[in-house]
């Protein structure tokens, strides 16, 4: 079957020959294209394996605003590809399966927040970068996970905020900034599927284990951290800290760079609730696999695309939260 053909069927990955080294020919794909792979560490260890770049969500931000590369392959879910396709409009951007969405960002449809918007004049906006291309063309700063407290506290403690989508992240950052922001009723279902009672019966088995925590997880998760954290933050407590074990309840992708970064320690990922067998892992992110990725890279497709007239709405909020980060040393 040719592109074309493969196109018109709708489908996201062509039958692969299964003799072929898949990792050996993303990498010579790789180099023959001048493509760099970007990946979050919600993918899966083989994505990671291939990856020029791996990160949470401001890295690959970053890393998109600086690559010469012609080529950039996202290896995560679309809001990051429609970041890093703003941030880069005459590079083409690619993401493995374009079906790869977010159930955060989809829990803020951008009619409704320009509503909300709207109806709140002399508000900051300021979004999750978990929202899509249109929440952000009407937002003031976009922000992730390891950067909303400094972005928040670098406006005036008076200032009138809107902060959305994620209520769990928001309520954290009003939490630790005394902040009074309005905030938008969205959550991550990942994320939200994380409990105390599965924590607790995790720390009696391992009472000398540091819990690690996603601000993206519901309060009563939240307040049995010892570190609370991006992915890259808790990463970062993970490598520096003296202890040994770790319960980690973020996406379970995190934990492959944790074990190559410290081998020595034990990393325990939570289950979600109700499944005490199973890892918690986003289908979304999950949705690209080494194979999607090497039909990706042949054929340069599926691409991501954003409305000339929203990108260049978008584009200065997302530039605006890399100003701000370049200058706190973010
Ligand atoms: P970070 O990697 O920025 O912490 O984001 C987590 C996440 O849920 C990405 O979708
Ligand atoms: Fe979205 Fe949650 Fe998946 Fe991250 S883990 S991509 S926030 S659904």
């Amino acid at each position: 079957m040719n592109k074309e053909e493969w196109m018109e069927k709708g489908y996201v990955t062509e039958p692969i020959d299964k003799s072929l080294d898949l990792k050996k020919e993303i990498n010579r794909l790789k180099e023959e294209k001048n493509a760099v792979i970007l990946g979050h560490y919600y993918q899966s260890d083989d994505i990671q394996d291939v990856a020029n770049f791996i990160g949470d969500s401001l890295a690959l931000a970053q890393w998109a605003s600086k690559t010469d590369a012609d080529i950039i392959v996202m290896c995560g879910v679309h809001f990051m590809g429609e970041t890093a396709k703003i941030l880069c409009p005459d590079k083409k951007v690619l993401i493995p399966d374009l079906n790869a969405g977010c159930s955060l960002a989809d829990s803020c449809q951008a009619e409704a927040f320009s509503k909300f918007v709207k109806e709140h004049p002399g508000y900051t906006v300021i979004s999750y970068v978990n929202t899509s291309a249109a929440v952000k063309a009407v937002t003031d700063v976009v922000v992730t996970s390891t950067n909303a407290k400094q972005i928040v506290e670098s406006f005036p403690a008076d200032q009138r905020i809107i902060f959305g989508p994620d209520k769990n992240l928001g309520r954290y950052i009003n939490k630790i900034t005394g902040r009074n922001m309005l905030l938008w009723d969205g959550a991550c279902h990942v994320h939200e599927k994380f409990s105390a009672k599965n924590i607790m019966a995790l720390k009696e088995q391992y009472p000398s284990a540091a819990v690690l925590v996603h601000p993206e997880c519901k309060e009563e998760v939240v307040q049995l951290a010892d570190k609370i954290g991006s992915t890259a933050g808790l990463l970062k407590y993970a490598v520096s800290s003296e202890k040994n074990v770790f319960i980690v309840a973020t996406e379970s992708g995190i934990l492959y760079e944790m074990r190559k970064k410290c081998p020595e320690k034990i990393f325990i990922p939570v289950p979600p609730e109700g499944e005490p067998f199973k890892c918690n892992e986003c289908n979304f992110m999950r949705l690209n696999t080494l194979e999607k990725l090497y039909n990706t890279i042949k054929y340069e497709w599926p691409e991501v695309n954003v409305e000339k007239s929203i990108a260049e709405k978008a584009v200065k909020s997302i530039h605006r939260m890399l100003d701000i980060s370049a200058k706190l040393g973010l």
